[in-house]
């Protein structure tokens, strides 16, 4: 769904990253990728398209304040 306030997960609801995310696949196997800008951009999205393309194991954890 196009208009969801959610991140996106599948790829098919993702507009315009193929470029971050072939950036994500080159620094897969890196320890440590820091996804940074500004707010509601999509970096989450990005990320859990990333990780359910790509198959690898993941386990995704949010804070969520209270
Ligand atoms: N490339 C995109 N294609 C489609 N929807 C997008 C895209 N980028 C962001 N969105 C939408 O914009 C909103 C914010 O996306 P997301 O939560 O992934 O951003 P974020 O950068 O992680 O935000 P925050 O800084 O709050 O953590 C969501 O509704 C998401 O579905
Ligand atoms: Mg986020």
């Amino acid at each position: 769904m196009l208009f969801d306030e959610r991140p996106k997960e599948a790829k098919e609801d993702l507009y315009d990253r193929e470029e971050e995310l072939e950036q994500l696949r080159k620094l897969a196997s890196k320890p440590l990728v820091l996804l940074t800008r500004m707010r509601r951009i999509g970096k989450t999205s990005v990320l859990k398209v990333f990780l359910k393309e790509s198959g690898l194991p993941y386990a995704f954890f949010v804070r969520t304040s209270s």
